[in-house]
């Protein structure tokens, strides 16, 4: 989001002038500023989380969270096919199986399908909550309880997001969020891993850092009694995302009010039909996005404001990832990527193997409220500063070039 400034300078200038630039320093020296310390402890208290853990990116917040809960070879991990790559690298390099799932009108995991993909096997679902707005969180808790396996959140795209009052990451056992320039709040890269478990909270700090358990709390060496590797944020991106956390309700209320203003603009507009929402009040704001009644209509429409049709927007949909749909075909031998532990039937992952996904991202759009990224469809719209007038103007731009598209 564009509004880093005075705030954020000042918090690293503070990180630069103490001499500490390592998570860990001197904590009797009123010089180290425990920035990350700190960072950790205001955002669990901001999300509602007993635990949170500063980590490296959105990417490391994933491993960390699936190695935490101990998923590895064989284990099958339900995500959807509409999500940004790295939650399926993050299962690959896991060494377990990604089973891919179709998204609803909502765009993020459909629970009728997840039920069908739920095999002895399955040892968690990866919920993604999609461009700012929260998935099916009653659905997959009761889901999660009744098969008795993980719900894990993947908040990358979501900080700030609420589902009946609750922030989104806190219904899960480990929930994970990212940092990087696409996000609600940003450090340029970065990522934190929530939970209420303080068993998982101690693994998940030893994995983050080189097995260090119990916690390291200091610049001692410590015990490491088991392996990790080293997913550490440092106290200049804590500084920066610490600034940015104290703005997360302000940049809320600004994107919710903006999108507002532009999605009642376009409803005069019949023949498109909005993503479903399920709970207004808890939506980031981030994108607002609809689907065109037919692919040419979307195809248009996308050519004429320089974007793409969600389908066509990279490494966000399933179908574009080639390296990984050419080189994972899973047998009981295991394959490349994964391990030969697995017992299930073959699995393939090729082009068109989600149909409904495939259906509803060939029509969608994504505008920016607050996210321009060209990797999300969302070239055009919006930005947080943008003025009452100005988002006018994009609106009346948009009801005009989407009227010559149908
Ligand atoms: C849904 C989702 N998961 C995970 C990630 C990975 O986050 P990072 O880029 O911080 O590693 C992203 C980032 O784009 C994302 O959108």
């Amino acid at each position: 989001m564009d509004i880093i400034g005075d705030e954020e300078k000042k918090a690293l200038m503070e990180v630069i002038e103490s001499g500490y630039l390592f998570r860990y320093g001197d904590l009797s020296d009123p010089n180290f500023k425990a920035k990350v310390w700190n960072l950790e402890r205001e955002f669990g208290e901001k999300i509602g989380s007993k635990h949170a853990l500063a980590v490296s990116s959105g990417t490391t917040a994933l491993l960390t969270a699936l190695w935490t809960l101990g998923i590895g070879p064989g284990d099958e991990v339900i995500v959807p096919g509409y999500t940004f790559i790295a939650s399926i690298t993050s299962i690959i390099f896991s060494r377990a199986i990604p089973v891919l799932a179709e998204v609803d009108d909502t765009l993020t995991l459909d629970p009728d399908d997840v039920r069908k993909k739920i095999t002895p096997r399955t040892k968690a679902i990866m919920l993604v909550h999609m461009l700012g707005n929260p998935g099916h969180l009653d659905e997959f808790t009761k889901i999660a309880q009744e098969h008795n396996i993980y719900l894990i959140e993947d908040c990358a795209q979501a900080l700030g997001a609420t589902f009946n009052g609750k922030y989104a990451g806190t219904f899960g056992k480990v929930g994970a969020f990212s940092l990087n320039v696409y996000k609600t709040i940003t450090a340029g890269d970065g990522g934190m891993v929530i939970t209420d478990d303080n068993e998982l909270y101690k693994r998940a700090f030893a994995i983050h850092d080189q097995g260090h358990l119990p916690l390291r709390q200091g610049v001692e060496q410590g015990k490491r009694t088991i392996l990790g590797l080293n997913f550490r944020m440092n106290e200049l991106t804590a500084a920066v995302a610490q600034a940015q956390l104290k703005k997360l309700d302000y940049i809320k209320n600004t994107l919710q009010k903006n999108k507002k203003q532009l999605k009642t603009a376009l409803s005069q507009i019949k023949e498109i039909k909005f993503r479903k929402v399920l709970d207004e009040q808890g939506d980031v704001g981030t994108l607002l996005t609809f689907f065109m009644p037919t692919v040419e209509s979307a195809e248009k429409l996308a050519n004429k404001i320089g974007c793409t049709t969600v389908a066509k927007s990279g490494w966000h949909v399933y179908n574009n990832m080639e390296h990984f749909l050419d080189q994972m075909t899973v047998t009981s031998e295991g394959c490349p990527f994964t391990c030969p532990y697995y017992k299930g039937p073959e699995i393939n992952y090729y082009k068109g193997m989600l149909p409904q996904t495939d259906d509803l991202l060939k029509r969608a759009i994504n505008i920016s409220v607050g996210v321009s990224d060209a990797g999300l469809g969302s070239a055009y719209g919006i930005k947080i500063t943008s003025s009452h007038d100005e988002i006018d103007q994009v609106a009346q731009n948009l009801i005009k070039v989407i009227n010559e598209c149908l």
